[in-house]
C-alpha cells in the first residue's frame, strides 16, 4: 500500500474581483472582530492560567484580537504527562490511520479552512495576503501531504534477506515525547514542527512563539477538526524558560524540533547537555536557526533579475524569513543598472496594514524586533562609510512599520554584512569585476551562518566557480533566483554552520530523525 503521490498545493492569486478575494476579505473581518481566548490545550482540554496577555495585530496596535493564557512549569508538566499517556495508543495505531488524519487536515486546509489560516496569519503575524497564502495555505498543506508520502517511503525501506531468514525493520517512534518549539515567521513551520514527529508515531509538547499564538490556535483547531486525538499534540503557549526548563528536566525528553534564533538553540542544546544523565535516551536535536543569506552577482548577470531578487528576497515579509537576503555583492560594471532598477522597483512598493491587499510591506512582529532593526538603521545613518540608498524611516505610532532599507557599505565586513538583523534591511557591497574569486571567498567567510544564498550569472564558468567555492556556505543554494521560497519536496530546506542541523524540512531526511528503528531477525 502506498498513499497517493502528492502535488504541491496551487497558489491562489486573490486578484481583484475574484471570489477567493471576496471570501478571504470577509473572513479577515470576521476574525478581526471576534476576540478569542487562547489557553494551553493539554490532553485535548483548554486550561485557563493566571497569567494572561492581550494580542494585537503588529500593524494595528490599538486593536485587540484576544487574550492568551500563558503556561508555566505546571502546564509544561501536565503537557508531558498528557503526551506520555497518549503515546501508547498513538504509536500502536496503524500508520495509515495517522496518515489519514494529516491528509484530511490538508484537504480542510486547501478547502474550508484556508481563509481562516490565511486570515489568522495576516492579522496575527502581519503577513500580506500573498505571503500568507504561500505559507499558511500552500506550504502547510504541502507539509501534511508530502510528510505522509515520505513516511511511506521510509517504512518501505527494508533490509536484505538470506535464505532461511526474514529480516525486517520496524520504524518505531522515539521512546518518550518530542518538544516542538516554533517561530513566529511561518505558520507552516508552526505546523510542521509538531506534526512531523507526530506523524511518525510520537506525541508532542508544543510551545508556539507567543508572537504567533493567534495562528497557532487556529492551526490546533484545524488538526482537531481533522481528527487528531487528544494528547498527541499538547499546545503550551508561554515564554521560553517558563515552559522549557520543566521540559528539558524530564527524563522522557526524546527529541527537540526547533526553529528560531541561534542563541536560543544553543542555550537549549547546553541545557540538554547539562541534563544528559537524566534522560532515558539521547534526545534527537533538530534545529533550524539564523541566517545571513547572500546574493552574489557576476558581471555576466542579468541586472533586472538581480534587482528583482533583491526586492523580493530581502523585503518580502519585511525580511523576517530566515532565508531572506541581507548581504549582496555586486560587480562594479553592473552596479549603476542594478541600482537604478532596484530604486525604480522600490519606489513602487507600498507599506501599510494587511487589510489593503496592495501593500507589499506590513509591520515587523513586535517592539523588540522594531527596536533592534532601528538600532542598525540609526548606526548606519551615523557611519560615514555607509550610504542609505533607500528607506531608513520608521514609526511605531500605529504599528511597527519600517521602510525597506538599502545600505551601501564600503567595508564588506561592516556589521550589517555579518550580523543577522531579521528585518527589512539589506546591505550592498560593490566589488571590482576582476575580484570575483576574492569576493566568493568573502561570501564564504564573512558570516558564521550557512542557510541560503544565490549566485546570479550567465557565464557557466562563473556559476561553476561559485557553486564550488560556496559548497558549505549555504544549505540551499540558488542559481539565478532569489534565496527565499523553498517549496516542499522540491527544495528540501535547511542549513549548517550556525544555521542549524541541516535536517532538511520538506524531505524524508527530517522524518527519519523522529524514528528509533528496531531491526528484527527471524530465523526459520
Ligand atoms: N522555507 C522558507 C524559505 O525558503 C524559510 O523558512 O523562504
Amino acid at each position: 500500500f502506498f498513499p497517493p503521490t502528492p502535488t504541491n498545493e496551487p497558489v491562489r492569486s486573490y486578484a481583484p474581483g475574484t471570489p477567493e478575494r471576496v471570501s478571504l476579505q470577509k473572513r479577515l473581518q470576521e476574525l478581526k472582530h471576534t476576540p478569542v481566548e487562547i489557553k494551553p490545550i493539554i490532553g485535548g482540554r483548554e486550561l485557563a492560567t493566571t497569567r494572561t496577555e492581550t494580542l494585537h495585530p503588529p500593524h494595528e496596535l490599538a486593536h485587540t484580537l484576544g487574550t492568551v493564557h500563558l503556561g508555566g512549569p505546571e502546564e509544561a508538566q501536565q503537557a508531558i504527562e498528557a503526551a506520555l499517556k497518549a503515546r501508547q495508543d498513538w504509536a500502536r495505531m496503524p500508520w495509515t490511520e495517522r496518515a489519514a488524519i494529516f491528509l484530511k487536515a490538508a484537504e480542510l486546509l486547501s478547502g474550508p479552512w484556508r481563509d481562516t489560516l490565511n486570515a489568522a496569519t495576516m492579522l496575527g503575524q502581519s503577513k500580506n495576503v500573498h505571503q500568507a497564502e504561500i505559507d499558511a495555505a500552500c506550504e502547510l498543506a504541502d507539509f501534511f501531504r508530502f510528510n505522509v508520502y515520505f513516511m511511506a517511503r521510509i517504512y518501505q525501506d527494508q533490509p536484505l534477506n538470506a535464505s532461511g531468514v526474514w529480516n525486517r525493520m520496524e520504524y518505531r517512534p522515539l521512546e518518550g515525547f518530542v518538544f516542538a518549539v516554533t517561530p513566529f515567521n511561518f505558520t507552516s513551520i508552526q505546523g510542521n514542527l509538531p506534526t512531523a514527529p507526530a506523524l511518525m508515531g510520537n506525541t508532542v509538547v508544543w510551545k508556539p512563539a507567543t508572537t504567533a499564538v493567534y495562528s497557532a490556535y487556529f492551526l490546533y483547531k484545524l488538526l482537531e477538526a481533522a481528527g487528531l486525538p487528544p494528547g498527541v499534540i499538547n499546545m503550551v503557549p508561554g515564554h521560553g524558560p517558563d515552559v522549557g526548563d520543566t521540559v528539558f528536566a524530564s527524563p522522557h525528553l526524546a527529541g527537540l524540533h526547533f526553529t528560531g534564533s541561534t542563541d536560543t538553540f544553543r542555550r537549549m542544546w547546553r541545557t540538554i547537555g547539562q541534563n544528559i544523565d537524566r534522560y532515558h535516551t539521547y534526545p534527537r536535536i533538530v534545529g533550524e536557526t539564523g541566517g545571513k543569506d547572500f546574493i552574489v552577482a557576476h558581471a555576466s548577470a542579468d541586472p533586472e533579475a538581480v534587482a528583482t531578487a533583491i526586492v523580493r528576497g530581502s523585503f518580502e515579509y519585511q525580511g523576517q524569513k530566515c532565508s531572506a537576503a541581507s548581504r549582496v555583492y555586486l560587480p562594479q560594471s553592473l552596479w549603476p543598472r542594478i541600482r537604478s532598477a532596484l530604486l525604480d522597483q522600490l519606489s513602487e512598493v507600498k507599506m501599510g496594514t494587511v487589510e489593503d491587499f496592495t501593500n507589499f510591506i506590513n509591520a515587523v512582529i513586535d517592539k523588540k524586533a522594531f527596536d533592534k532593526i532601528v538600532s542598525y538603521i540609526e548606526e548606519a545613518k551615523q557611519n560615514p562609510n555607509v550610504k542609505v540608498l533607500f528607506g531608513g524611516r520608521y514609526t511605531d505610532a500605529e504599528g511597527y512599520f519600517i521602510e525597506p532599507t538599502v545600505l551601501e557599505v564600503a567595508d564588506p565586513k561592516h556589521r550589517t554584512m555579518c550580523e543577522e538583523i531579521f528585518g527589512p534591511v539589506v546591505s550592498v557591497y560593490v566589488y571590482p569585476d576582476a575580484r570575483f574569486e576574492e569576493t566568493l571567498e568573502l561570501v564564504n567567510t564573512t558570516s558564521p551562518y550557512a542557510l541560503t544564498g544565490s549566485i546570479f550569472a550567465q557565464d557557466r564558468q562563473a556559476i561553476l566557480l561559485a557553486t564550488e567555492r560556496l559548497t558549505d556556505a549555504a544549505g540551499n543554494f540558488y542559481i539565478n533566483d532569489k534565496p527565499t521560497g523553498a517549496i516542499v519536496a522540491q527544495q528540501p530546506f535547511g542549513g549548517a554552520r550556525a544555521s542549524g542541523t541541516n535536517d532538511k524540512a520538506g524531505s524524508y531526511l527530517n522524518l527519519l530523525r523522529w524514528v528509533s528503528p528496531r531491526a528484527i531477525k527471524e530465523t526459520f
